[in-house]
């Protein structure tokens, strides 16, 4: 089968991959669209360190074509959304409802691709995220697919694998933004335009929406963004605090930059609350004023929006149909695999909400 391949330094579109079958716990699923997350594109260039070969993208949805002999909450023809979180489900961290702080979730790569190398014997691939939805067919955990109605766009559902459970999860799981408080979200794309209609969803009051692209001011406020401001040759606290002289309760930097990461901190009200979402490079620091800190701020990590895939995915299902969650305004544009460089070329240059890739 086709796969977008990381190949140490570049990415490839190639043929002849092969995916072994389940495990007793594991299901096979026909992936029918895969989102472009700027994580992937991170890998690629190195901010993320992974290794190659392996098969790329972490936000799908598809259909169960296999299952594992113990497999029971999914069958063969569900259609599903994939989570990247493999979660044990017996741990501490799964007993107390985190299943994103699963210690096995993280940091075992598995090889479950394989493919002729040039000698004719057989190379194995990593998997991404526990996912590789970039191909055709991937073997995940029973816990890792969520069941969706049929009628949900499978490029929608795709979607809600990483952008919509990080971003909105962020607002609603991690930060807890209650009704009236007030949020900027640095970095308008798949997680910051989630972030926004999170904190829209939450009935958060002014909610500024930063972004050097003033393509994105459309996109922004159709999520629910109540501000847009372009800081490009300005100095973004000074804009914001011109609107929130106070500072703000809640900042979601959606970039992975240092700098922003410092002007999240900057811009906090007593009590606010700097949520980072972004991903610098891993040996990235950043710095913060210390004074000030002690008007109770917080500065806070986030992984996977703090998500509880198998509760959260169905309430965004609700929430979509009552038409409060947006989910087909985030598909700008849809490819082909063969059509990942222009999908990536994309990304970068601005024009996308997210690009999703039809398998
Ligand atoms: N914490 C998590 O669990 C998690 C999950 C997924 C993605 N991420 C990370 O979130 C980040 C965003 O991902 P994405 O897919 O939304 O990316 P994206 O490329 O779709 O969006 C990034 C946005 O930031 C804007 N931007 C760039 N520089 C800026 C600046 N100096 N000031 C203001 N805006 C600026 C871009 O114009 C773009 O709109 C990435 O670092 C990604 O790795 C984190
Ligand atoms: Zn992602
Ligand atoms: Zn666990």
């Amino acid at each position: 089968m086709r796969a977008a391949v990381f190949e140490g330094g570049k990415l490839e579109v190639v043929d002849g991959i092969e995916v072994r079958g389940p495990r007793s716990d594991e299901i096979v699923v026909r992936i029918g669209a895969a989102g472009l997350c700027h994580s992937d594109l991170s890998v690629v260039n190195g901010t993320i360190p992974f290794p190659g070969p392996a098969v790329l993208g972490h936000e799908g949805a598809g259909v169960v074509e296999e299952i594992g002999a113990a497999v029971t909450r999914v069958k063969a023809g569900d259609h599903v959304c994939l989570t990247t979180i493999n979660n044990c489900g017996v741990c501490p961290a799964c007993s107390a409802g985190r299943p994103t702080m699963c210690r096995g979730t993280f940091g075992k790569i598995s090889k479950p691709f394989t493919r002729e190398a040039a000698d004719g014997s057989t190379e194995k691939l990593f998997s991404f995220a526990n996912t590789s939805v970039f191909t055709e067919r991937v073997v995940i955990k029973e816990v890792q697919a969520v069941p969706i109605p049929e009628d949900v766009p499978m490029a929608s559902a795709a979607l809600v694998g990483c952008g919509v459970l990080t971003g909105v999860g962020a607002v609603l799981n991690r930060a807890k933004v209650r009704i009236g408080e007030t949020v900027v979200v640095i970095g308008v794309g798949g997680i910051g335009l989630n972030a926004i209609q999170g904190a829209r969803i939450a009935r958060a009051g002014r909610i500024i929406a930063v972004d050097t692209n003033p393509r994105k001011e459309e996109a922004a406020r159709q999520f629910g963004a109540t501000d847009f401001l372009d800081p490009s040759g300005q100095d973004l606290v000074q804009l914001i605090k011109d609107l929130l002289p106070h500072g703000a309760d809640y900042v979601f930097e959606c970039v992975g930059h240092p700098a922003l990461i410092r002007a999240a901190t900057d811009l906090l009200a007593w009590s606010g609350t700097a949520v980072l979402l972004g991903v610098p490079r891993s040996d990235a620091e950043g710095t913060f004023l210390v004074s000030g800190m002690y008007m109770d701020k917080t500065i806070m990590g986030c992984r996977y929006g703090t998500s509880h895939p198998q509760f959260d995915v169905e309430r965004y299902v609700d929430l979509y149909r009552k038409g409060e969650l947006l989910l087909d305004e985030l598909v700008t544009k849809t490819y082909p695999l063969e059509h990942i460089h222009e999908a990536i070329h994309d990304l970068e240059s601005g024009s996308l909400a997210r690009g999703v890739l039809l398998l």
